[in-house]
């Protein structure tokens, strides 16, 4: 019998009730960096996902790039997501947290006493973040500002920050947590060669490239043990302005690594986040299915799960053709709450509003409405 979207999944012990993944998903509405009642509401509309993974939750201050992202350092955030927690297991989900440190991805107005964001190199990157006016509660994106390179005596202390964010994530009642290291931000910063010109053992070649990550992985699988962490990669992204003209090394190097430590899932973003899905770097298309075989030719063993631009027939099949153990959306999730039972029903989806992605309030948050269960 196929396997399908729509079939259990027994993820290192956390039993999924299907194989449909909400994706992370900034939404900037979490004041103070901690959770509110709303967030609550919003997960728990859709906790009929198999699995839910938060937005990118902000391990320290420092690791904050965009206004109103909620963190995990402060005993109110964990009172806030506790909340967020209760509230998808009641509906019967099950909730993973995304830890994320954005490195150059930030503002200095963002950062503990307006100091420059961190990098692994002071090298700006061409892109925005997105602040919020205090007078008038207006939002907006700003470029990012010149970050300041790390010294490599102050990783051990980014990497303790890793591991009390997830030990803090065990505390406030989460399943697991995902190991942001995609987009861009601050583990990618390290992986890529453009943003990583570093001369010492964390940089040039792959393997010191890849030190960071490592070290991270390694914090954080000791801290709450690897049956209930996950990590998120995406090799060829151009997201927040990173590049490497040699994907397939450096992502091969990096999931054989991976194989060591009996993960819960490998969630692989395919080409630009939110964008073409055979966007390339270098020479040569990425090859994916290579990715995998390399992980499990290593021994790895971790749900493999796949996110960017699924449809419900591409998603379909890549479930069923054993491509994909688990697939995650996430622009369908912000506008169909019940994508599930949408897609159980090969019902219509709606489509996601925007203008109301980053901030605001209920308006394109927890307004998207439910398919009209009544028999009339
Ligand atoms: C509004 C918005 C916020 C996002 N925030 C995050 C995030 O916090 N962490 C992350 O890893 N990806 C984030 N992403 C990327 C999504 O997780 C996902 O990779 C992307 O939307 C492609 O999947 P989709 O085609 O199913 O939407 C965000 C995307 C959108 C549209």
């Amino acid at each position: 019998m196929t396997t399908s979207l729509f079939d259990s999944f027994d993820l290192s012990g956390v039993q999924l009730a299907n194989r449909i993944v909400m994706a992370p998903l900034t939404r900037n509405r979490s004041p103070g960096a901690i959770p509110q009642p709303i967030n609550a509401t919003y997960y728990a509309q859709r906790a009929s996902a198999g699995l839910i993974i938060t937005e990118g939750t902000a391990i320290s201050p420092q690791a904050q790039g965009y206004a109103n992202v909620p963190g995990l350092y402060t005993q109110a955030a964990l009172d806030g997501w506790r909340t967020v927690t209760d509230a998808v297991h009641a509906a019967g989900g099950k909730i993973v947290v995304q830890l994320w440190h954005v490195g150059r991805v930030s503002h200095q107005s963002l950062q503990p006493n307006n100091q420059p964001p961190v990098a692994p190199s002071a090298i700006q990157a061409q892109s925005k973040t997105y602040l919020i006016n205090a007078d008038d509660g207006h939002g907006g994106f700003v470029p990012t500002s010149l970050p300041r390179a790390l010294a490599s005596n102050e990783l051990p202390g980014i990497v303790e920050d890793y591991r009390c964010a997830a030990r803090a994530a065990i505390e406030a009642g989460f399943d697991g947590v995902e190991i942001h290291a995609a987009n861009g931000y601050l583990i990618d910063q390290f992986l890529r060669s453009n943003s990583n010109q570093r001369n010492d053992k964390y940089g040039g070649s792959i393997k010191n490239r890849a030190r960071f990550l490592f070290e991270v992985v390694e914090a954080i699988t000791d801290e709450i043990g690897a049956a209930r962490t996950g990590i998120r990669l995406s090799p060829v992204t151009p997201a927040n302005d990173v590049f490497d003209p040699e994907p397939q090394p450096l992502f091969e190097y990096v999931v054989a690594g991976l194989a060591k430590f009996a993960l819960s899932y490998i969630h692989i973003i395919e080409g630009a986040t939110g964008g073409a899905r055979d966007h390339q770097q270098g020479n040569t298309p990425f090859n994916y299915a290579a990715l995998k075989q390399t992980y499990r030719h290593a021994g790895g063993k971790a749900a493999w799960m796949l996110n960017n631009g699924y449809d419900p027939a591409l998603a379909k099949q890549a479930v069923e053709s054993g491509l994909a153990d688990l697939i995650s959306f996430g622009r369908l999730f912000i506008s169909n709450p019940d994508l599930v039972e949408r897609l159980r029903q090969n019902a219509p989806l709606a489509e996601p509003d925007s203008n109301t992605f980053y901030g605001g309030n209920e308006r394109g948050y927890t307004d998207y409405p439910f398919l009209n269960t009544k028999n009339d």
